[in-house]
């Protein structure tokens, strides 16, 4: 029978290793806080009050069991004050050396049988448990950011932990009211593994100017309905984590997406770590406090410039399909008054419109066609806009230069093919004006829908960042490290994400996903962005996903 742990050390009181101390006490065990030094302890301790002074503000804990929290945790700054621990947690900054002097001083003052656990993010803990004279007893026990909230936990088994230590691991994170996903010890595990590489393209986007801060942030938040933007996100794991982690992945993987962005590495140098230190991507009203600040907290997008919006009153929409009448929809219901073109035999109905939106088909040729006829019959200052799907698969310019004005085309995209969802993607081509853009933005902000300005790359901002990670976890599947049900359950309870990538890519389709993630290739060449062979094989099968009942689960009824 699996012992009863009662008295559990924490080495480390980081944003972490403090709400791993929390979560531990408020599940009624006995816990020793390990620091350096008195002021990390009170910073520590301090972490601890924050959060549970939050619990109790929202009724979630009563005052007196907060104080049977502090009752339960002694900090100190001995580690022989670990000596009676079942189990100790070692929760301190990403350093092998660090670590590894950390868990040879563990196996010399825990009794025999306690179990040694490292909340490491990436390292390998098949190193840090060689440490020690007792490899057997170490295990990986990795818990995700804020650690109260977050259902998941990792548990690392390397090739020599015992099974035993794994089973009473697994246990304990039970007591917690956690759920352990077991995995092997492979650089990021599962969740890790998945989340960096795009947290990292999200950074390089930013870098890149391709999209502003808010934009890449509000296009996963209100597009995929992610509970943080990335590079919030960023901020809260902490950029030296986040770099260290992509470190990690890179020496092992030598996948060049798993290398950090420079600007990653450039804003650690300059103490820019994120929410801990007060600023990373954003500025917050001091160290360790998650309110950005007002002046900072950018609108997604800067609103647009009134000087350089031009006022719209007719508009036009051509197509007859879903798409089509969903935006006829939407501007109905924004009160603005549309003309509606079925087809390209009917333009001459919207030659008189201050901006014209095509959503004919997906195919690229048809919409050139159209394009080019709107250039001619709609007057010099009408703004044209085409509507890209998942599968149109060209640029916006090249669509644009049928018209012969491409100064006057800008590029849509819908999230929801029904055009029913809050986010569109406003994409400017590198001839396409200014003001023709600054009044697209505004229309799609007068329809009460979220704009994202982004340049003309494949996937744009939420298909660039989203289908990567999705292939990522294919790969991952396919190389069988997981399994799908774990794979989604991680990035679920890890990361708090509506769907696991599992799930989103059976509701999307697995062929369109295929489509997308070959455009992404195609464009950059990138070897790590090649499909997955796997999603190949399905679509060859025929397993698209829902649709057809199967992709990579199976559906009664699609
Ligand atoms: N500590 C304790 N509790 C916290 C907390 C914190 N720092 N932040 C939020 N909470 C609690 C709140 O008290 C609230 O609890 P309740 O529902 O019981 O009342 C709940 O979380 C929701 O909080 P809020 O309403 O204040 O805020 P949001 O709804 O915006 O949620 C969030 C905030 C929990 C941070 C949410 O945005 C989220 O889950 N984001 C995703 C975070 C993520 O991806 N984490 C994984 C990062 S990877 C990692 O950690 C691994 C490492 O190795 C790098």
């Amino acid at each position: 029978m699996a012992r009863e742990f009662t008295t559990v050390g924490v080495v480390g009181l980081g944003t972490m290793g403090a709400g791993i101390a929390e979560v531990f006490a408020r599940n009624g065990f006995e816990v020793v806080g390990v620091e350096q030094s008195d002021e990390q302890l009170q910073r520590g301790r301090t972490h601890i009050h924050q959060s549970t002074n939050r619990a109790v503000r929202r009724g979630k804990l009563d005052p007196q069991d907060q104080q049977a929290i502090f009752h339960r945790l002694t900090l100190t700054r001995s580690m022989s004050d670990l000596a009676d621990c079942d189990l100790v947690v070692e929760a301190v900054v990403e350093r092998l050396d660090l670590k590894r002097s950390i868990f040879s001083q563990l196996d010399k003052i825990v009794r025999p049988d306690a179990v040694l656990a490292t909340n490491t993010s990436s390292l390998s803990v098949t190193e840090i448990a060689a440490s020690t004279s007792q490899p057997g007893r170490v295990v990986g026990l990795h818990f995700f950011n804020p650690a109260p909230v977050q259902q998941l936990v990792e548990v690392v088994r390397t090739v020599v932990t015992e099974p035993a230590v794994v089973e009473e691991v697994q246990g304990v994170a039970r007591r917690l009211g956690k759920n352990p996903v077991t995995v092997g010890d492979k650089a990021g595990f599962i969740a890790n593994a998945l989340l960096l590489s795009y947290l990292n393209r999200a950074a390089a986007f930013y870098e890149s100017r391709y999209a502003s801060r808010a934009d890449i942030d509000a296009a996963m938040r209100v597009g995929c309905g992610y509970p943080m933007g990335p590079l919030a996100l960023l901020d809260l794991i902490g950029l030296d984590t986040a770099y260290q982690i992509l470190e990690t992945m890179y020496g092992e993987s030598r996948n060049r997406l798993h290398a950090p962005t420079p600007l990653i590495k450039q804003m650690v140098t300059a103490g820019l770590l994120g929410r801990k230190t007060g600023r990373g991507f954003y500025t917050y009203e001091a160290a360790d406090n998650p309110t950005v600040v007002v002046a900072d907290a950018e609108t997604p997008s800067p609103d647009p410039d009134p000087h350089r919006a031009r006022s719209l009153r007719r508009i036009g929409v051509v197509g007859s399909g879903p798409l089509a009448n969903g935006i006829v929809k939407a501007f109905g219901n924004g009160g603005l008054e549309v003309s509606h073109a079925a087809d390209l035999g009917s333009l001459q109905q919207v030659g008189e419109e201050d901006l014209v939106v095509e959503a004919v088909s997906d195919d690229p040729e048809e919409k050139k066609a159209v394009l080019e006829h709107l250039g001619k019959v709609c007057g010099p200052d009408a703004i044209l806009a085409t509507t890209i799907t998942d599968i149109t698969a060209v640029p916006v310019v090249e669509i644009a230069v049928a018209t012969g004005r491409q100064q006057d085309v800008v590029g849509l995209h819908f999230i929801d093919p029904t055009a029913s969802s809050d986010l569109v993607e406003v994409v400017s081509t590198v001839s396409t004006s200014a003001d023709v853009t600054a009044t697209v933005q505004a229309l799609v902000m007068a329809l009460g829908k979220q704009p994202v300005l982004c340049g003309d790359r494949a996937g744009f901002v939420v298909n660039a960042l989203l289908f990567p990670y999705l292939n990522d976890a294919v790969r991952m599947l396919d190389d069988h490290y997981a399994s799908a049900d774990d794979i989604d359950t991680a990035m679920k309870q890890g990361c708090a994400l509506p769907m696991g990538p599992f799930e989103v890519l059976d509701m999307v389709g697995t062929d369109v996903s295929l489509t997308i993630q070959r455009q992404l290739y195609r464009e950059s060449r990138e070897p790590g962005l090649a499909p997955a062979p796997l999603l190949e094989h399905l679509v060859t099968a025929g397993y698209l996903g829902r649709k057809t009942g199967r992709g990579f689960r199976e559906y009664s009824a699609p």
